[in-house]
């Protein structure tokens, strides 16, 4: 499903759906296998990423590639995305700039299919939760939690986790966020095993 995804990024590169479209110096689609089985997102684009149009290459980015490197996953082994394409500024997306955005994110999704999503933050996971149909209470309470969720085609294990960013503003929520991470090592190594 290459192509198509590379048909949205040009689509979403020109994109003024929403207001935001005027700040952004790059949109900043994802990157990522195609065929990825893991995808996470994010919120969406801060100042690094608006300039070189790629996801999480900022401290957050740095601290998410430790992240994933605890658990034995590289970044060219996932999908990296955002709810919103275009840069916030506040690190805030407005409802309407959300609604504008996601039916982008739902396609990515689509196209991508994975088998394990995780929602960094509390605006993925509220995306998540709309989208599957499951309750976000706080991210206090599901953080580091599995939801199965049944789709047509087949079962979508969610993980929400607190966003990197918060932990780097947060010790003591960046410990709780790497031992998250760690509890993921069996998820992960399962996926390996399903595909040898
Ligand atoms: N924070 C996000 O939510 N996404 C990024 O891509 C970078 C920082
Ligand atoms: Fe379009 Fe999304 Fe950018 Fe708004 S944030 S202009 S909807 S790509």
């Amino acid at each position: 499903m290459s192509h198509e995804l590379e048909r949205l990024r040009k689509i979403v590169e020109e994109c003024r759906k929403c207001p935001l479209w005027k700040n952004r110096t790059k949109a900043v689609f994802g990157e990522g296998p195609p065929n990825a089985d893991i995808m996470l997102i994010g919120l969406g684009p801060g100042y690094n990423e608006d300039k070189e149009g790629r996801p999480f290459v900022g401290a957050a980015g740095k601290f998410l590639n430790k992240l994933l490197d605890s658990v034995g996953l590289k970044r060219e082994d996932v999908y990296i995305t955002n709810v919103v394409k275009c840069y916030l500024p506040e690190n805030k997306a407005t409802d309407e700039e959300i609604k504008a955005c996601t039916p982008y994110l739902d396609k990515q999704i689509e196209l991508i299919d994975p088998e394990y999503i995780i929602g960094l933050g509390n605006t993925a996971a509220e995306y998540l939760s709309r989208k599957y149909g499951f309750q976000f209470t706080s991210m206090e309470k599901m953080h580091g939690s599995v939801i199965k969720v049944s789709t047509i085609s087949k079962e979508v294990k969610i993980i929400l986790m607190y966003h990197p960013a918060a932990g780097l503003r947060n010790p003591p929520l960046r410990k709780i966020i790497e031992d998250d991470w760690g509890k993921l090592s069996h998820i992960i190594y399962d996926v390996r095993k399903e595909k040898m």
